[in-house]
């Protein structure tokens, strides 16, 4: 099956195609990093208005890097698949009415997908060799600058949360680490790379609160609070450490960086350790832009090399909001198309 896949939940305008789950035709990204800078954030208004600008224009490329030369592309194409939630409302609203445009126009199913599932999906973009592999029960990580989420998935398709973070995602809380620190937006990459530079014995010279959600903490029916993690005391704590310690040189900047980095990376690791205790996995999939950190990458080698498991990671295109993984988990048949779609509104607070 080849779907067209688009995303739009954010800040990035995507379409790709792909056929049948992992065979990636084209994928085509425009970010809108630039566009969100000055105001060290993503804006709702700018994102949703730049969406409305790119999105012709990105399907259009998509569709003629998938089938170049093909004088009716939209012939090969079974599907559309659009991201649905969770997400921005105005930045969905777009890539989702343009997805019910085509579809009705062009007589094709249209595919709702939730962008949470597809980033755990995104593992497997351009895997061909993992197709028919025992990867399940699997334990899956989304861990991105709108989510941190622990998620059971007994067989493929099926999600159930596990716990999440109460209030800022890992990601997110870079992005504001760096941001006091004057490092500019997003300051996950920026933060990864000063920290490359400080010497391992030095990563834990400062020590960040581990994030922990006390047993008492109301939380929906199924979250664990070990499974649960908290990052705005981490911000807080930052703070504090600065006003008291300012630092001087780029390399008390990048040990803050370091340490920092390691409270969130350490966070993230021991509550998949604590799902791993508590239930049989046979593979983990980490997906979501701050899955490019290195920290996160070599501790999660590490975890599932003790636990002899295999690990799974997207490759760095895919790791970001990209529709790759919107096209790819409709074309596996594990999203569906929905005979209401057309009917079907956005949902910002979509669950997994
Ligand atoms: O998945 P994504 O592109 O968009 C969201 O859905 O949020 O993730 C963006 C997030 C940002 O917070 C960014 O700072 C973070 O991913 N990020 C990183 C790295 N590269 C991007 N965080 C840590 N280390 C990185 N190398
Ligand atoms: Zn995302």
């Amino acid at each position: 099956m080849t779907v067209l896949g688009i995303e739009s939940s954010c800040d990035e305008t995507a379409v790709a195609v792909v056929r049948d789950g992992d065979e990636v035709l084209s994928s085509v990204v425009y970010s809108q990093v630039p566009l969100h800078q000055p105001y060290g954030g993503v804006v709702p208004e700018v994102a949703s208005r730049a969406h409305v600008q790119k999105i012709r224009a990105v399907a259009e490329e998509a569709l003629v890097q998938a089938f170049p030369n093909d004088p009716d592309p939209w012939a090969k194409v079974d599907a559309i698949a659009a991201t649905r939630g969770p997400g921005l409302a105005a930045a969905l609203l777009v890539g989702w009415t343009f997805a019910k445009g085509l579809a009705l126009a062009l007589g094709k199913p249209l595919i709702p997908v939730n962008h949470m599932h597809a980033h755990l999906w995104s593992v497997r973009l351009g895997k061909p060799e993992l197709r028919g592999a025992d990867l399940w029960p699997q334990l899956g990580l989304a861990v991105s600058g709108g989510h941190s989420a622990f998620v059971d998935s007994p067989a493929p398709g099926t999600f159930r949360l596990l716990g999440q973070t109460i209030d800022d995602a890992a990601g997110e809380a870079l992005d504001k680490a760096a941001k006091l620190l004057g490092l500019g937006y997003p300051g996950g990459p920026v933060v990864d790379r000063l920290a490359r530079t400080v010497p391992p014995e030095a990563r834990h010279a400062i020590r960040f609160p581990e994030g922990r959600v006390s047993a008492d903490h109301p939380l929906p029916p199924g979250w664990s609070p070990e499974l649960c993690v908290s990052f705005s005391g981490l911000k807080t704590a930052l703070l504090t450490y600065v006003r008291k310690h300012p630092p001087q040189t780029e390399t008390d900047v990048a040990t803050i960086c370091a340490s920092y980095q390691e409270a969130v990376v350490d966070a993230l690791v021991r509550r998949l350790s604590h799902a791993l205790n508590a239930g049989a996995y046979r593979s983990i999939a980490v997906g979501g832009g701050v899955s490019l950190n290195s920290r996160l990458r070599e501790a999660l080698a590490d975890l599932a090399d003790k636990r002899g498991l295999t690990l799974l990671l997207a490759q760095p295109k895919y790791c970001g909001d990209n529709a790759a993984m919107i096209a790819g988990i409709a074309s596996a048949g594990l999203a569906h198309p929905a005979p209401d779609a057309l009917s079907q509104d956005v949902d910002p607070s979509l669950p997994i």
